[in-house]
């Protein structure tokens, strides 16, 4: 059974947030034009799920604390100096696969 989640790319919309699993983590997608980001739903400052937050453009607001985040860059905006937990993405024949990031980044978790 492989780790990796497949999803059709035109399931994903430029303008929600899409929360999933990849290998038993809570994941969020989210699309911008022909490329997706995923990142851990987790927010970093409480570990509320970031995909329960509003996105405007590509900037998260988290729905607690309204602590915000780049999802081009996955960095925080407010406040700065923290990140999200970025997974791996590729697109082929129209499909998006997202796997677990690299043991090093998942040690930063
Ligand atoms: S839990 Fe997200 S800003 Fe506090």
């Amino acid at each position: 059974m492989s780790d990796e989640l497949i999803v059709p790319l035109d399931e994903l919309w430029g303008d929600e947030l899409v929360p999933c699993t990849v290998a038993g983590d809570a994941v969020f997608l989210v699309r911008f034009g022909d490329e997706v980001r995923a990142y851990r739903d987790k927010c970093p400052h409480q570990g509320v799920p970031l995909s329960e937050g509003h996105l405007a453009g590509c900037v998260l607001t988290c729905r607690a604390h309204h602590h915000t985040f780049d999802l081009r860059s996955g960095r925080g905006e407010n406040p700065a100096g923290v990140a999200l937990v970025r997974y791996p993405v590729r697109i082929a024949d129209g499909r998006v696969f997202v796997s677990r990031p690299p043991p090093a980044t998942e040690a930063t978790r």
